[in-house]
């Protein structure tokens, strides 16, 4: 039987004076799953998101994680070890005085060494292109960089599902298909939030949309774009 690794089950959640943000939303993310989610800005996918990690508490409906209802704030904590989630501001998730730090403290929250946590940091610094940056410090960091460590202190600790909050945004070109390359060489399950539908096609092979405060099946239609740029009467590809 496919095992579910997410499931939320009518969510409903208001900001404190605000209209419902979210109302009768169901989801579920099985095993091996690649899911991209799309929705206009201000549709509540990061408050989806916050909610499945228990970074806030729905009004109404259920969260359960690898099987398991998340009565209390000590569940979360131990599902959390297991998810890799990438805020959608890199410096909510950065706070050491080093890369390195930063890169480490999942593993070591996970319970491993500090050797082989430090080990498990410079090896997620490579993947990400950042080699060498052990020691730099992370708010002098440029917009990308710091999306690049905050992607290497999720991959640091080898989590068995990914949760990625627009992880695109602020990357050069060339990050960019570093990150395509870097999540299509993994095979673990994933929700990934993101505006780019080609990054969400890379990346995901199913795609769903947060509209109305509930979860609706996406559609994505190809169509062609005339442009225009320099030399372009040049015969050329893109
Ligand atoms: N801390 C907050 N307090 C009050 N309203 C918030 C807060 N965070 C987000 N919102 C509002 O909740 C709605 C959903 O926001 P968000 O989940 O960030 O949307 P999305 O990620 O889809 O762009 C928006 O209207 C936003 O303004
Ligand atoms: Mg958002």
């Amino acid at each position: 039987m496919t095992r579910a690794v997410i499931e939320l089950t009518d969510i409903e959640f208001a900001f404190p004076d605000r209209d419902i943000c979210l109302s009768g939303l169901n989801f579920r993310l099985n095993e091996r799953e690649k899911v991209g989610l799309f929705g206009p800005n201000g549709a509540g996918k990061t408050t989806m998101l916050h909610i499945l990690m228990g970074l806030l508490a729905p009004q109404r409906g259920h969260v359960r994680l690898f099987g398991e209802t998340m009565v209390n704030g000590r569940a979360f904590d131990e599902s959390r070890l297991r998810i890799g989630f990438l805020f959608q501001n890199a410096d909510d998730q950065l706070f050491c005085p080093t890369v390195l730090d930063d890169v480490a403290f999942g593993p070591l929250n996970q319970g491993l060494s500090r050797d082989k946590a430090r080990q498990r940091a410079t090896e997620a610094l490579a993947t990400v292109g950042l080699a060498g940056f052990e020691h730099h410090v992370p708010y002098r960091l440029s917009g990308g960089e710091k999306k690049l460590v905050a992607l290497a202190t999720i991959l640091s600790m080898q989590p068995e599902v990914l949760v990625l909050d627009e992880p695109t945004t602020g990357l050069s070109p060339e990050s960019r298909e570093r990150l395509v390359s870097i999540l299509t060489g993994l095979p673990m399950a994933r929700l990934v939030v993101s505006h780019e539908p080609d990054f969400l096609a890379a990346t995901t092979d199913t795609l769903i949309a947060l509209r109305g405060g509930r979860i609706v099946p996406g559609r994505l239609t190809p169509h062609a774009h005339v442009h225009v740029h320099e030399e372009g009467d040049i015969p050329h590809q893109h």
